[in-house]
């Protein structure tokens, strides 16, 4: 690539949105690595700027082209830089159309399979004077042997899976990540091996839906037969795994959850919405019926289970009556904490098209009182944490204090050495606050 001359040129890459496209970044790093390329921090240093997009809400979108606008003013400056995009907002007609007509400084997009192509792509780009669009529909096949450049030195990201069949009516990830696909059995065993080797402290199985792993492969492995093999491998390490989808959770699952001592006791079951009406005009596949017997019976299986939600508010047409389905649903199963979302209409799915009479404030309003009603749930659930001692990972350390996180998912604040970073202490949780405990450090035990 002589257009950097001798020097080593450099990629500046972002990624938005979920851990699936902060697992592919970490490729993307890799490949950039492979290639030669020195990664950097500061968009103004790059000679190559990546935007790994994110198309599941509108506000993600906004905030992609919000920061390719700002690029202009960089690229007028700097006419050699390259900016590309790539990632699922790329896999949408409109946007590629908007990205065409509007930002005519983006010299190359390419879509979510192309991964394997990228240093391809990347050469002609740099190399030719036209602008490279490679956006064709999301391939079936899985890319195996791209090189990573992880992020972090304590926690991995392991992809099992790819893409998603469900289909739930508000959700554009099954358009722009293509049909469900798994990885072999021995792949993922072989980079689970890698991760332990390396010396990582815990592993993060990634997936749209986790609980489907192995329903494409010959031979038809499960999700809890992978979860118990990776469990067998040495090494003092976690697992977490994520998402699962409540109708593809079976009591299979659960039993090896419980079984599994690497496993961590906090699944991250998404229930969307706890009206019935609502969960079908969806397209879920449970009730919240289904929902409540799986809880109930993860509950009594696993020992000190915590449970984490994704939460929708505003769907079209939700009632009044739909929306205190959801609040007392969420008061029944006391989770750890929630992750709540506006809904946010989406092109090309069908909920766009549903009647969608009710106001945007009250949709707001709905969505702050459950926020009230989660903080006191998550208040209630750390101050009965106060007194107990758990085994926390130790994460980082930030103004003299660490922090780390319990087997559940619950964040510890403490005073020690830097030393800790990385290691598996035994805490006392002394004081709560709303969602953190602050902690002690149990001397002498590790
Ligand atoms: N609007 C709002 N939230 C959405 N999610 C997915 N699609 C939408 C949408 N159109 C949420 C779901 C999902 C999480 C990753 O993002 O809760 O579980
Ligand atoms: Fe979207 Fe539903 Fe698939 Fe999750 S399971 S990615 S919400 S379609």
């Amino acid at each position: 690539m002589h257009r950097f001359g001798d020097r080593r040129p450099k990629a500046f890459v972002k990624t938005y949105g979920c851990q699936q496209n902060v697992s592919d970044g970490e490729k993307l790093k890799g490949l950039f690595v492979q290639m030669g390329f020195e990664l950097c921090d500061q968009k103004q240093d790059a000679d190559v700027i990546l935007f790994n997009t994110c198309a599941v809400r509108e506000n993600a979108e906004v905030r992609v082209f919000g920061n390719i606008g700002q690029l202009k003013a960089l690229k007028e400056k700097k006419p050699a830089l390259l900016i590309v995009l790539c990632g699922c907002m790329t896999q949408q007609e409109h946007i590629v159309d908007k990205v065409y007509k509007s930002y005519p400084y983006v010299g190359l997009v390419f879509g979510t399979s192309r991964m394997k192509q990228f240093p391809e792509l990347l050469y002609r780009a740099l190399s030719g004077r036209k602008r490279l669009i490679d956006t064709d529909k999301p391939g079936d096949d899985v890319q195996e042997d791209i090189p990573i450049q992880r992020d972090g030195e304590i926690k991995a990201w392991l992809p099992i899976m790819y893409g998603c069949d469900n289909f739930c009516s508000y959700c554009v990830v099954p358009y722009v990540r293509g049909r469900e696909r798994s990885r072999a059995f021995d792949d993922v065993m072989k980079e689970a091996s890698e991760i332990v080797r390396a010396g990582y402290q815990e592993m993060m199985l990634l997936g749209q839906n986790v609980n489907s792993y192995g329903k494409t492969l010959p031979g038809g492995s499960t999700f809890a037969q992978l979860l118990r093999s990776i469990n067998d491998l040495e090494g003092d390490f976690r697992i977490r795994f994520m998402t699962s989808h409540p109708k593809d959770a079976t009591k299979e699952l659960i039993d090896a959850i419980a079984a599994c001592e690497k496993v961590c006791n906090h699944i991250h079951l998404p229930v969307q919405s706890g009206s019935n009406r609502i969960l079908k005009q969806m397209n879920r596949g449970y009730t919240r019926e289904d929902y409540l017997e799986l809880v109930a019976y993860a509950k009594q299986t696993i020992p000190n289970l915590s449970l984490t939600s994704d939460i929708i508010v505003g769907f079209p047409g939700e009632t009044e009556t739909d929306f205190l389905d959801t609040l007392d649903l969420i008061k029944q199963i006391e989770y750890t904490s929630l992750y709540t979302f506006l809904y946010s209409p989406r092109k090309g799915t069908p909920a766009e098209k549903m009647d969608d009479p009710v106001p945007a404030e009250e949709k707001s309003r709905r969505f702050q009182q459950m926020l009230k009603v989660q903080e006191e749930i998550a208040a209630k659930r750390t101050a009965q944490m106060v007194g107990q001692t758990y085994r926390v990972l130790v994460e980082e350390e930030q103004n003299g204090v660490l922090s780390g996180r319990t087997e559940g998912n619950v964040i510890i604040t403490f005073k020690g050495s830097t030393e800790l970073i990385g290691t598996f202490t035994q805490i006392e949780a002394v004081s709560a606050t709303n969602w953190m405990l602050k902690g002690k450090i149990i001397n002498g035990t590790h």
